[in-house]
């Protein structure tokens, strides 16, 4: 930890263990990666959570249907994941597991708090139960949908009274349309519901808490239709953690993995206090728009409740879709994210996804559409821009940076425009970031690729290094203007790709250090002054420039 810089701490959901990540669940990660790179980037003290959730029935079911001891099969699992997101280029700084020593302390330190403080009180519950999605759902959330005519409402909390039985009608879950169970048992209830005034006010002081706008107004529509008391406990749901104060119950799994949170801030860990005031409250908790309610309802009143900061945001993301289905393992429609590392590249795959789907909103996601990115954004506009250039560098001037004399200004009108391109994009970059939509701030770079071509195009070095090896009938006065302008444009366009190089890396880290290490430099991805180094004229003269292999080759449709 460096106290001196800012902290931003990001996190993903941590996943369920069922079964290997799919491109759902890898979207998520590569969004939340290419934050904290960019951040870090930035000069933030950067702490970036993934990891699993590994408790509850979901998993326990998993692991019997698999003959196996559910820890046997979380580690396991656990090795796959890790595995997937090395191969995505995940630069998480922890990987938590809520099977994880500390974080079973701390979510029994923060419930026993509760319990103390009157939060969490006993009572009985009846109602139904959805297994895959380990959520309870009220009455009124089923109303419309009885045997799962559903109406497409997503996740809900909320424990009520057995009125929501139809006999024997078994109502299906109104997010996954699969069957719910009727659940009757004895449990502990967190008073969820004397917060809902508190939460109302919160959410109207801090506007920005929730994020995209439609997910805030769901939300605080929600709210205003009345929370209900939430079951935190299951008495007959032997893998998770003990209650304290009643080892015969096991905590809700949600109420276990949210708080995964401060566990990896270091809440409640003797020796780390300092290190939770600097990390806590977290920046941006990225989500799925189907968990939002347990974010951005059940998550800040547990805070509140405990005397804690509530986090700055918390973003919901929309679902990939094939053919308009949501993709998903038990639907059989989802993708393994090798099989498109193994044809894209890691760097074409998490380009893909952040610049197709606008983060935020749903998004259909296409073979056709992936490969027309590919070949058209990267394999033409980026790729060919570094090779032709290097090339050329390497031909007419020895693969060496040229020295141009270091009078930018004595530049063409191109060269100018090129420049203020770079030159107005730390600020357009940055302010996409804020608003997580990384779309935006590749459009904004993709303006400097684009410009950096039409620049090689206008001011044709080619025919510049005619004129100056005499080959026209200029004479020799007209050469060597040529030579030093020929100095000055592949200057010029080496530096748009050396600054293209530092913004993309957030997003296609290995490619952005690659074209780094071709020209002599440091890796971008590991730069922490991005404000600085991406200023106009940098560019060491004399540095080696190597050719090397394609950066993306181009793939046959
Ligand atoms: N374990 C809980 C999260 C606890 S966080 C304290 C959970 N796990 S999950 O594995 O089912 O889902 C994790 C995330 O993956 C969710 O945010 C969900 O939205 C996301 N995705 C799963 N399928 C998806 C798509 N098809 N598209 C995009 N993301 C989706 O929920």
């Amino acid at each position: 930890m460096t106290a001196a810089k800012e902290s931003f701490y990001l996190t993903t959901p941590i996943y369920y263990v069922n079964a290997a990540p799919h491109l759902g669940t890898a979207y998520t990660t590569i969004a939340a990666d290419a934050m904290a790179r960019y951040r870090r980037q930035c000069g933030y003290d950067v702490l970036f959570l993934t990891g699993l959730d590994e408790h509850g029935q979901k998993v326990q079911a998993a692991a019997n249907a698999a003959g196996r001891d559910p820890q046997d099969w979380v580690d396991a699992l656990a090795v796959d994941f890790r595995e997937v997101w090395r191969q995505l280029n995940i630069s998480y700084d922890r990987f938590i597991r809520t099977t994880d020593a500390d974080h079973t302390a701390v979510v029994r330190a923060l419930a026993q708090k509760l319990y103390d403080s009157g939060d969490i009180y006993k009572g009985s519950y009846h109602g139904w139960y959805c297994l895959p999605d380990e959520t309870y759902w009220a009455p009124n959330d089923l109303e419309g949908t009885p045997q799962g005519a559903a109406d497409g409402t997503e996740g809900a909390d909320g424990a009520d009274s057995a009125d929501s039985a139809t006999g024997d009608r078994v109502p299906l879950c109104p997010d996954c349309h699969r069957p719910l169970t009727w659940v009757e048992e004895e449990n502990y209830f967190f008073r969820l519901s004397a917060y809902q005034d508190w939460l109302l006010d919160y959410c109207e002081a801090h506007p920005d808490f929730i994020g995209p706008e439609t997910r805030r107004n769901e939300v605080l529509s929600f709210v205003r239709g009345g929370l209900k008391d939430l079951s935190i406990s299951r008495a007959n749901v032997d893998w998770g953690i003990p209650l304290p104060w009643d080892e015969s119950h096991t905590m809700y799994v949600w109420f276990d993995a949210l708080i995964n949170y401060i566990t990896a801030a270091g809440y409640a860990q003797p020796g780390r206090e300092e290190e939770f005031a600097h990390r806590w409250p977290a920046q941006i908790h990225y989500v799925g728009k189907d968990i939002i309610r347990f974010h951005c309802v059940i998550w800040p009143a547990l805070l509140h409740a405990a005397g804690l900061p509530i986090p700055e945001r918390v973003f919901a993301h929309g679902f990939l879709l094939t053919r308009g289905e949501k993709m998903s393992k038990s639907k059989g429609n989802a993708t393994r994210p090798l099989d498109l590392v193994e044809r894209f590249g890691v760097d074409g795959y998490r380009y893909y996804f952040l610049r197709d789907v606008s983060f935020g909103q749903d998004g259909n996601i296409s073979d056709e559409a992936m490969v027309q990115r590919y070949n058209g954004d990267l394999a033409n506009d980026w790729g060919n821009l570094v090779s032709r250039l290097f090339n050329m560098v390497g031909k007419y001037r020895d693969g060496r940076v040229p020295d141009y004399g270091g009078d930018m200004t004595a530049d063409a009108a191109e060269g100018a425009v090129l420049r203020d391109v770079a030159c107005g994009l730390y600020d357009r970059v940055r302010a996409c970031y804020d608003r997580l939509d990384y779309a935006g701030a590749l459009t904004e770079v993709w303006e400097l690729v684009k410009a950096a071509n039409r620049y090689l195009e206008e001011s044709a070095p080619w025919t510049l290094a005619k004129i100056a090896s005499g080959g026209t009938d200029g004479g020799e006065q007209d050469a060597r203007a040529a030579a030093l302008r020929l100095s000055q444009v592949l200057y010029s366009a080496l530096e748009a790709v050396r600054i293209v190089a530092l913004y993309t890396a957030a997003v296609m880290p290995a490619t952005a250090d690659e074209v780094c290490a071709r020209l002599g430099l440091a890796p971008a991805s590991a730069i922490d002054n991005l404000a600085e180094l991406s200023a106009w004229g940098l560019l060491p003269a004399g540095n080696e420039v190597r050719v090397g292999d394609p950066l993306f080759p181009r793939l046959e449709k």
